[in-house]
């Protein structure tokens, strides 16, 4: 039965009393936050990470399927949430075959790098950040430039390879399984692309939150 508004339908609500002045300016009653979802362990839907063993190594997280990656260019962006609740924004890139994870925003100034073309640069493939386009490999998170020197002549600047400035994006460990792409992140040292690690560029991150399981607590 299909229910119709009649247009002679009384105005119950409007004969409604007005609230007090008290009741109005009374300041509204929380309402608590619902309990936090503690992580949990392997096996829990929705958790598709290695356990994390004590002091072994960060597990492998399930972050994609073979099809998503299957040809070149394909991209995944991904926002893992650690052990402890600290998302983390990486892609993961089809190039040539080969899938690469890294950062995904620049170390620079935390633009959306892992939306940026792929350009050969001396031998390397490199993300061209779209914002101040920095070039950055896909290997290895090195930023590589073209370097120039002055020819003989003391005055004209000649071009002079290829450089690198050292890594400066963080990378990150993939593998193909069964069940798709696993991901495992590679934290050991400080990277300036840390600093932007958790930071929100719009069509970019947080496209997918995976979790990471919490560690496995010793007996
Ligand atoms: Fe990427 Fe500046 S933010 S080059």
């Amino acid at each position: 039965m299909t229910l119709r508004k009649s247009a002679n339908a009384p105005l119950t609500h409007l004969l409604q009393p007005l609230a007090s002045r008290e009741e109005i300016s009374r300041p509204s009653r929380r309402i608590p936050a619902p309990p936090r979802t503690p992580l949990r362990a392997r096996g829990v839907e929705g958790t598709t990470a290695d356990p994390i063993t004590p002091g072994g190594e960060r597990p492998f997280v399930r972050v994609a399927s073979e099809d998503e990656l299957r040809g070149d260019g394909d991209r995944v962006h991904v926002q893992l949430l650690d052990a402890d609740g600290a998302p983390r924004h990486v892609s993961l890139i089809n190039h040539d075959g080969e899938v690469f994870a890294l950062d995904s925003l620049c170390y620079h100034a935390g633009g959306p790098l892992a939306a940026g073309d792929i350009e050969d640069v001396g031998g390397s493939p490199c993300l061209s950040c779209p914002w101040h386009l920095y070039k950055v490999t896909l290997r290895t998170g090195e930023k590589l430039y073209g370097s120039t020197r002055l020819d003989d002549d003391g005055v004209t600047l000649v071009p002079d390879g290829v450089k690198s400035v050292g890594e400066r994006q963080r990378t990150h460990e993939t593998e193909l399984r069964e069940d798709g792409w696993y991901v495992r992140l590679r934290l050991d040292g400080v990277l300036e692309s840390d600093r932007f690690a958790n930071k929100r560029v719009p069509g970019i991150s947080g496209a997918r939150v995976v979790r990471v399981d919490q560690p496995v607590i010793a007996a």
